[in-house]
C-alpha cells in the first residue's frame, strides 16, 4: 500500500537532462495547471545545508560528482514535502468550508526518479504516477545554458567537469526510466530546444492532446 492514494493524489514526474529546461517550465505548468511542485534537487541542497542534518556531506559529494544520491533519502524527503502539503491543503480546505477539494493535490515532481529503483520504490510506497512529461534536449544545447546558469547559479555542479558527469549519469541511469515509463505508455515527450515559451506551447499542446486540463479557478 502507497502512503497517498492516487485517486485522491496526483503525481506527474518531469525528467529530462541537466539544463533540459525543468525548473523553468514548472514554473508555467505551476501557474496554469495548480501543481506544487517539489524539485527533488532543491530538497537535496536544502537538506545538505540544513543544519543538523546526518546527509549534509553525503549529499554534496554526491551532487559535485553528478551522481544519484540513495533513494532513501530522496523519497524520505519528498514524501514528507507531499504530506506537508496535503496537510496545509487540507487545513485550508477546512477553514473555506470546501469539503471536496480538502486534502487533494496535483504534484509535479522535478528531476525524479532519476533511477530505475527510485521509480518502483517511490510508486509502491508513496504514490503510482499519472503520466511523465520527458523534456527532450541535446547535450550541446543544455551544456550552453548550464555554463550559463553557472555565472550566476552558484551551484557546486555548474561547471565543465560536473556537467559532463551529469551527462553521463543520466544517459547511463536515469534514460533507463523514461524508457521503461515509455513502455507503460506513460510518457508524455516534448522537444526542449528553441525558447522558453516555444517549449512551453509544445507542453500545452501534447497536455491538451492527451486530455490533461489547465486548473479552473
Ligand atoms: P533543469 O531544471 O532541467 O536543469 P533549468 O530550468 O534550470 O533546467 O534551465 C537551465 C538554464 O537554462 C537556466 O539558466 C534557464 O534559465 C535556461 N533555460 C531554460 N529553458 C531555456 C530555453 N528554452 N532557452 C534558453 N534558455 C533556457
Ligand atoms: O535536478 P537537479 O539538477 O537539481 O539535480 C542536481 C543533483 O542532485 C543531481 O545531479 C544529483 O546529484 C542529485 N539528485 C539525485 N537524485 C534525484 C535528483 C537529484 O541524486 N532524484
Ligand atoms: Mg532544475
Amino acid at each position: 500500500m502507497s502512503r497517498f492514494s492516487p485517486t485522491e493524489t496526483t503525481v506527474v514526474f518531469l525528467l529530462g537532462g541537466p539544463g533540459s529546461g525543468k525548473g523553468t517550465q514548472s514554473t508555467n505548468l505551476v501557474r496554469d495547471y495548480g501543481f506544487t511542485h517539489l524539485s527533488a534537487g532543491d530538497l537535496l541542497r536544502a537538506e545538505q545545508v540544513r543544519e543538523g542534518s546526518q546527509y549534509g556531506t553525503l549529499i554534496k559529494s554526491y551532487i559535485t560528482e553528478g551522481k544519484i544520491v540513495p533513494m532513501e533519502i530522496t523519497v524520505a524527503l519528498l514524501s514528507n514535502a507531499m504530506a506537508e502539503t496535503l496537510e496545509e491543503n487540507s487545513k485550508k480546505g477546512t477553514a473555506q468550508k470546501q469539503g471536496n477539494g480538502a486534502g487533494k493535490a496535483r504534484f509535479l515532481i522535478d528531476g525524479f526518479p532519476r533511477k530505475l529503483d527510485q521509480a518502483v520504490f517511490f510508486e509502491e510506497t508513496v504514490c503510482p504516477s499519472e503520466f511523465t512529461l520527458f523534456l527532450d534536449c541535446p547535450e550541446e544545447v543544455m551544456e550552453k545554458r548550464l555554463l550559463k546558469r553557472g555565472e550566476t547559479s552558484g551551484r557546486d555542479d555548474d561547471n565543465a567537469e560536473s556537467i559532463r558527469k551529469r551527462f553521463r549519469t543520466f544517459v547511463e541511469t536515469s534514460m533507463p526510466v523514461v524508457d521503461a515509463f515509455e513502455g507503460q505508455g506513460k510518457v508524455i515527450k516534448v522537444e526542449a530546444t528553441g525558447s522558453v515559451e516555444e517549449v512551453y506551447e509544445r507542453i500545452q499542446a501534447s497536455f491538451e492532446a492527451r486530455g490533461v486540463r489547465p486548473a479552473s479557478f
